[in-house]
């Protein structure tokens, strides 16, 4: 008899409904908006409570779709998933039915692999799909699985499934990676925290939601320290509790509202901020001559033109390279390129990280900008450019959110399809923008059978 089940490579996602932005640009941003909780932390933070079977409590959390699907996923596993108020979430993984991730989670989130490590090391066994993601370049887990060999576990690939198993306890090791990897240190960390003795691993990931999980974990009770600032290692403890925490504002989000002050030439203050976390981004703004100015918990963007900040047509141009934290974000990327469309002369942009990250370039070109993509990791930029509405298609998440900021500084109107890619890492992202004054709105697709 056939398989019911459809094999990894001949899947494709149920259709979504898609919606549409419709972006009325020309309108500076002005005004105050608060930065919601960081995506990256708070999907890992959902994954490492299934390390204890006490009841875990997040707050901060972000509403948004990514979160929706992890909790879901869990959920799908026999965990309990409490959602008792907005931006709280429970997680009690007393009882897991099911050691198995399916394709279906995967499929709408790469970061569904964050499962791999903690549930590996509780239960010793687990089945979880080949991920998905974000449609951007090639992006492989064999360093999750290696890692996961490296701390005893066996893992064969068949079907597109992962079947990993842990014969007794994990064990302690010297995990390498070749490259910085978030997740891949992440998977590792949280796979250590149960294992048998000491692990440690090297290069390690410095993104600040890396530490806020160190933070919860610690407050699990996992003995887990940075030791320099390439370096994590971890005591295994047989047991760990449940904990409460709070998460870490989303840096990414913040970058983005401050470009699209800037690109607007609006005047923005962002609460709750995480300056400290954008170091080498508002060095970027402040190289551009955009006025930028950080407290403690908010940031300021100025492109109004008053006092002499510099205007969006004024900005200087720049040379621009992506890198592992502490360097520019590689999904802070598509907001600079943004930002470069309105300085006055020629930008380098490299992307070191993904390939094809660059790729959503050509929707830009459609608005006017001045854009050559010279291979898969560099671009130049000419401006100013007098960017125009368009009709557009959002080809993934970050890149969703820049062709909303490039229509925000547009002149005309700017319809946006594939809106939902936004919403899996935005927080109510058109009601903050409609806050600022911007002319914005969310229209479903007629027709929401078209797949995504
Ligand atoms: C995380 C973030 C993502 C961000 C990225 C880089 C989450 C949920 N996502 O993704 O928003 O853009 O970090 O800052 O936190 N690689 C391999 N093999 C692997 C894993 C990665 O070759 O097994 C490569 C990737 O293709 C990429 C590089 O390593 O070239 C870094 O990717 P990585 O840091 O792992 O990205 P993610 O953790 O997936």
């Amino acid at each position: 008899m056939a398989d019911a089940r459809p094999f990894h490579w001949e899947y494709h996602p149920p259709a979504v409904p898609r919606e549409i932005f419709r972006v009325e640009g020309g309108h500076p941003l002005r005004g105050s908006v608060g930065v919601s909780g960081a995506k990256n932390a708070a999907l890992k933070m959902l994954a490492a409570a299934v390390l204890t079977g006490e009841r875990c409590r997040l707050t901060n959390v972000p509403e948004i779709e990514d979160v929706r699907v992890m909790a879901e996923t869990l959920r799908d596993l026999g965990v309990v998933v409490d959602h008792p108020s907005a931006n709280v979430y429970e997680v009690s993984a007393g009882d897991v039915d099911w050691l198995f991730v399916p394709l279906e989670a995967a499929a709408k989130m790469r970061a569904s692999f964050m499962l791999l490590g903690p549930l590996l090391a509780r239960f010793g066994e687990v089945i979880i799909s080949n991920p998905g993601g974000d449609r951007i370049g090639r992006r492989p887990v064999d360093l999750h699985v290696d890692a996961m060999r490296a701390l005893g576990a066996e893992i064969d690939y068949r079907y597109g499934y992962y079947y990993a198993k842990a014969p007794g306890r994990l064990r302690g090791t010297e995990v390498t990676f070749p490259v910085v990897s978030v997740m891949g240190t992440e998977n590792a960390m949280l796979a250590a925290t149960l294992a048998e003795g000491h692990t440690t691993i090297r290069p390690a990931a410095q993104e600040p939601e890396v530490d806020d999980l160190i933070a919860f974990l610690q407050k699990m009770g996992a003995a887990v320290e940075r030791t320099a600032p390439d370096t994590i290692e971890v005591e295994g403890r047989k047991r760990l509790r449940g904990a409460e925490h709070h998460i870490v504002p989303d840096r990414i989000e913040a970058g983005t509202f401050a470009v699209a002050a800037a690109v607007t030439g609006g005047h923005v203050t962002l609460h709750g901020a995480p300056c400290d976390h954008l170091g080498t981004f508002v060095e970027v703004l402040d190289r551009a001559g955009v006025a930028i100015s950080c407290t403690d918990d908010t940031i300021e963007v100025d492109a109004s033109g008053s006092g002499g900040s510099s205007r969006p047509g004024e900005f200087r141009p720049l040379d621009i390279e992506t890198g592992p934290y502490p360097g520019l974000a590689t999904d802070l990327q598509p907001p600079t390129c943004v930002l470069l469309t309105q300085a006055a002369g020629r930008s380098a942009v490299h992307e070191s990280i993904f390939e094809d990250r660059l790729e959503w370039l050509s929707e830009l070109r459609r608005m006017g900008a001045d854009v050559e993509v010279i291979d898969a990791h560099h671009a130049l930029i000419d401006g100013p450019a007098r960017l125009r509405g368009a009709e557009l298609d959002i080809p993934d998440l970050r890149a969703g959110a820049s062709l909303l900021l490039a229509a925000l500084a547009a002149e005309g109107v700017s319809r946006i399809h594939g809106g939902h890619h936004v919403r899996r890492g935005y927080e109510n992202i058109e009601a903050k923008f409609l806050d600022l004054g911007a002319r914005i709105e969310r229209l479903q697709e007629e027709d929401p059978t078209v797949p995504s």
